[in-house]
This record gives C-alpha cells, structure tokens and sequence, in this order.
C-alpha cells in the first residue's frame, strides 16, 4: 500500500478526492450516489464539489452541492463525520444563465452569502475545507482572507484553501499574514504537461514553481483533471489540445510493470512521487471509484517515479 492518508492542516484525507462536478447534472442522481456509497465503502472519503456545479452544464450552480447534502442526509450524521467534505466559493455567475465573466467572486460579504448557501445545500454545519475557486483581483487580497478566516472562528469551516493561483499571487497570499492561511492548493495537474501556450480556459497548472511555493509554505497540492477525462485509455477520447503524447511511452511501460492501466498509473504516480499531488478525479459510475482507489493504493518504487517524473519534461 501507498501512503493512505494525507494531510490538510490538521485534517487527515484519503489520498484521493472524489470529483463530483457534474453531479445531478450529466450525472442522475441515482448514479451519484452510487458513486457516493462505493467512494465510502472503499475508503475514499474525500468529497470535492464547488458552488457552481455544474452552471455550464444545464444546471444554475446548486446541483453537485445539493446532490451531495441529500446523500448525507439519506446516510445520516455518522457518515457525515466520516467524510471529508470540499467546496468552493468565488466562480458562481452573479446572474442566472451568466458566465464566469460575472461572477459572485470573493468580497467579505460575497464569501459569508456563498458559505451560507453550500452549508444549506450540502445539509451540514461545516465545510471540511473551504476553497477560494478563483483568483479575485478586484477585491483585496486582505479581505478576501479575513473572510475566509471568519468562516473558520465561526465554525462554518475547519481548513481554508485556494485554487487557481500563479505563484505570485500564492504567495502573496501565504505571506499576508497570522491569521490562518491557506493549507492546500488545487490547480490542473496532469502526468502530461500542457504545452505553455495551450489554451486550457480558466484552469491554472500546477507548475514546478507553483508547487515550488507550496512546498516552502507546507501548502498540500491537489491536481484536478488528472485523468484529462479518461483521454489516457479511451480511444474515442483524444488528448485535449495542448497536450502531446511524447511521453505516453514511459508511461505505458510503467503501467504494465505495476499492472495497472495507463489513467490509473497516472494517479498511482502522483501520490507516490516525491513531490505527491493529491487527485481529483471525476466520476460518474461506481467502477471509476473503485479503479482510482485501486490505483492510489498501489505502491510504485522510487525508480518507477523517477522514469515518470523525467520522461514528462522530455
Ligand atoms: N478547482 C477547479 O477549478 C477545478 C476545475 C475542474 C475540475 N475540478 C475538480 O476536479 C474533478 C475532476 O475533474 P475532471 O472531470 O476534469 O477530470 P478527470 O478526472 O480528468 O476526468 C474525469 C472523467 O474521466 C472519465 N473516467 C473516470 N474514471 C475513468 C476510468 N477508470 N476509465 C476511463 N475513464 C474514466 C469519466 O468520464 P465519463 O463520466 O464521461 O465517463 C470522468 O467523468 C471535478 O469533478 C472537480 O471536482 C476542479
């Protein structure tokens, strides 16, 4: 086995998050919570949602955060507290049928609304962690953190973190001051490293000097899109523009010594590597939790990790 748990602060989390984006939207939600109960069953208790799941998908934001809230309200409290639970504020459209051009974003009063609406829909009393989703330059970065360092003194939240950051602003963000600070980072993070110049819309990659500010500041990382949404072993799934199969070789290699295939030996690589990365991965069938699960949980030696870890910058 793999190291099992991480940490976030002082929250201890399985090595993998549960994707949970297109829940109540592409994703039924009777298949949801089937997702839900095999993640639980197998251990995987880390739940990620955000509160604009999915907007672009036929839904207004409420979806993935009001799936989930049903499912724990059907399990009951005690497997609330088995769960750790994730969700983000700030990419909320301001306006129904809005984009992210417009967006609630991350002023005091802004963040202490959204909070109250993901507490409501997910049926609980506290967020495990809460993430800032964007990076919002048109409000302080001081009231943005003070906002958030409210949620935790009243109880609505038990860690905070940021996604979509440069290193600038992360670090910024880290050095600003006592009050309590950001404990994770979720950015995109592949096996595959995107070509600089590829058009991955709002996402932001967890770079070499990204992950460089985490490691100083003990920020965990988190990586979303691991599975390039399953383009590693669907035929019919090419990769997304940007990203070039060169290393796919290294990879392939690597999964048949581990006998895993090509998407779960990514997962397998980013939490035993050295600099590990928590994945997000998404799912919409039972099987894919039980597939990353088995990958995260299975060990790849240093040399194995090492062949990844250069074949992917060339
Ligand atoms: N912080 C952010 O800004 C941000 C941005 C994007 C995503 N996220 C988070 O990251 C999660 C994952 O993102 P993602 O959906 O882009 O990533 P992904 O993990 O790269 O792709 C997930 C998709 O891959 C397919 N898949 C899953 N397991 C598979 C398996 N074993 N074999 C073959 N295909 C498999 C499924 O597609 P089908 O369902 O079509 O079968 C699944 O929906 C999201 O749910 C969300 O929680 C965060």
């Amino acid at each position: 086995m793999s190291k099992n748990n991480f940490s976030i602060g002082r929250l201890d989390v399985a090595p993998m998050a549960v994707g949970t984006m297109y829940f109540g939207t592409t994703v039924a939600q009777q298949d949801a919570w089937a997702c839900l109960d095999a993640a639980h069953d197998a251990g995987a208790r880390f739940l990620d949602t955000a509160n604009n799941y999915a907007f672009w998908a036929g839904g207004v934001g409420d979806e993935s955060e009001d799936t989930i809230g049903r499912w724990l309200h059907r399990r009951g409290s005690s497997v609330r507290d088995e769960m750790v639970i994730a969700t983000k504020v700030g990419a909320r459209p301001a306006v129904p049928d809005g984009g992210l051009d417009d967006v609630l974003g991350l002023s005091g009063r802004a963040i202490a609304e959204q909070v109250e609406g993901s507490l409501r829909r997910l049926q609980t009393d506290h967020i495990d962690i809460l993430y800032a989703h964007i990076d919002d330059r048109r409000v302080p970065l001081d009231e943005t953190l003070g906002a958030l360092a409210d949620c935790v003194r009243k109880g609505q939240a038990r860690t905070i973190a940021a996604s979509n950051l440069t290193a600038d602003r992360l670090r910024q963000a880290l050095e600003a001051g006592p009050r309590p600070g950001y404990q994770a980072l979720q950015q995109r993070f592949t096996y595959l490293v995107p070509a600089p110049d590829a058009d991955l819309g709002p996402h932001v990659v967890l770079t070499d000097e990204v992950r460089a500010v985490c490691e100083a500041h003990h920020v965990t990382c988190l990586g979303y899109s691991p599975l390039l949404s399953g383009s590693y072993t669907r035929p019919e799934r090419p990769l997304p523009s940007g990203y070039a199969p060169d290393a796919l070789d290294a990879l392939h290699d690597v999964a048949t010594q581990v006998n895993l295939d090509a998407g779960q030996t990514v997962l397998a690589w980013m939490v035993n590597r050295a600099a590990p990365v928590i994945p997000v991965v998404g799912v919409s069938r039972p099987e894919h939790v039980r597939s990353a699960w088995a990958a995260v949980t299975t060990p790849l030696d240093a040399e194995q990790t090492r062949r990844l870890d250069d074949a992917r910058h060339g």
